[in-house]
């Protein structure tokens, strides 16, 4: 199976992982990885990925979404247990929710984007102005958390992902614990309005009370904070990697960046093309319940196995000329990627993540048209996702 050297966890793998799945998907389509306290099978062609990501009962996702085995709780869990959970978050994630959002996001990013330009200096980190602030704010109005904390939950929330490479347990675990007080804290408040049969505030939170009271059975504690921490981290980051991955293909190639200053309506293509090109999660994972064949591979039961949606999207048996980011291909054709997953568990969050991007791209065209790179972003430092922690920009 593992004729191919490949590592994800560093080197020119990590660095470009777009060359390193071309690798596997032309020699070593299934492929077993060993080292580093990691044993994984990692799934490179499209119609793997897919089929993986439909045939649920095969490649579950009781033993958690990373390399390592973790127990089932909330959304990391199968049918009907998934079931249960993702309709405590459905009413939050509907494209009416993320439509009646839009008005706030833009602007949010106007002021955001004027405060970036704002004053003498024409440099600036666009994402430490733009690409971070923006979602991070976007999810604690959301969540119904006050500004004044804004700092303190994006901690939470990054310190949650460093948790993910295990790199600062401590961290993590400080994180973890002053989030859950704070939001345990903030759903009871919720409960006892609710009893009272007060009206709640709009949230996030209050949706989640407000599904789970007519629940059968009571949503405990450790299960609402999961949710809602899945919520925080999948949502954060990810959107952050999207706005910076963008600006990264289209600055990093002039003729693109004025083609869509000339034409905004290319946007929603650039972000699709982008999110097809660089996705932000690179790939997680599922746990085989059974023997089953991949690309001519058996795989046995019990193995993690890495589910590579970039990969998926850059196949040329599905792709025409997969390696080119181009600005003409056809939307709803794009829209067909698997950066968001596919099927049970698909990201409740895309609406709201293209909504963002679109009108940071927006914004920066019509404010900024001259802006350009000013150095090399800096790669982030999550093996599973695609983005970067600094981008240095000039206008
Ligand atoms: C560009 C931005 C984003 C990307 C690339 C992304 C990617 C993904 C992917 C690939 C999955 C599937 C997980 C699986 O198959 O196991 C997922 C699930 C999820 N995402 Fe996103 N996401 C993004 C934005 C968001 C946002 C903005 C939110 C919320 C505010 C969010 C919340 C979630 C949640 C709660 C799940 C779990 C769904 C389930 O298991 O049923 N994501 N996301």
């Amino acid at each position: 199976m593992s004729q191919v050297d490949y590592n994800p966890f560093s080197g020119p793998d990590f660095e470009d992982p777009a060359a390193a799945h071309k690798r596997l998907r032309d020699a070593c389509p299934v492929h077993r990885f060993t080292g580093g306290g990691f044993e994984f099978i990692s799934l490179t062609k499209h119609d793997d990925v897919l089929g993986a990501l439909k045939n649920i009962e095969t490649f579950s996702s009781l033993w958690g979404q990373g390399p390592h085995r973790k127990p089932a709780i909330a959304l990391f869990n199968d049918p009907p247990e998934h079931t249960r959970f993702r309709r405590l978050i459905n009413t939050s994630f509907t494209p009416r929710a993320a439509m009646a959002l839009e008005p706030m996001i833009v602007a949010l990013v106007d002021e955001l984007v004027e405060d970036m330009v704002a004053g003498p200096a024409r440099d600036a980190d666009l994402h430490d102005a733009l690409a971070m602030p923006l979602p991070v704010i976007v999810i604690a109005r959301m969540l119904g958390v006050p500004e004044e904390m804004r700092d303190t939950f994006k901690e939470w929330s990054d310190s949650q992902l460093q948790g993910m490479n295990g790199t600062d347990p401590a961290r993590e675990k400080r994180a973890r614990e002053a989030l859950a007080e704070y939001m345990l804290a903030e759903a009871e408040k919720r409960r006892v309005i609710a009893r009272a049969g007060g009206e709640m505030p709009r949230d996030i939170i209050s949706d989640i009370v407000a599904a789970s009271l007519d629940d059968e059975r009571p949503i405990t504690d450790a299960e609402m904070l999961s949710l809602l921490t899945q919520i925080l981290v999948g949502g954060n980051e990810t959107t952050t990697s999207l706005i910076t991955n963008l600006l990264w293909r289209l600055l990093g190639d002039r003729s693109l960046w004025e083609q869509i200053v000339a034409d905004p309506s290319l946007v929603d293509v650039a972000v699709e093309e982008s999110l097809r090109f660089d996705p932000p999660v690179l790939g997680l994972y599922r746990t085989t319940t059974c023997p089953v064949t991949m690309s001519g591979t058996d795989i046995a039961p019990e193995e993690k196995v890495h589910v590579l949606y970039a990969s998926a999207n850059r196949d040329p048996d599905v792709w025409e000329h997969p390696d080119e980011f181009r600005l003409d291909r056809d939307l709803n054709r794009l829209r067909q990627h698997l950066s968001f997953g596919f099927g049970t568990h698909v990201c409740p969050g895309a609406a709201l993540a293209r909504t963002e991007a679109r009108a940071a791209l927006h914004k920066l065209i019509s404010t900024v048209p001259s802006l350009r790179l000013a150095g090399d972003p800096e790669r982030i430092e999550t093996f599973l996702l695609w983005g970067k922690r600094t981008f240095p920009v000039t206008w």
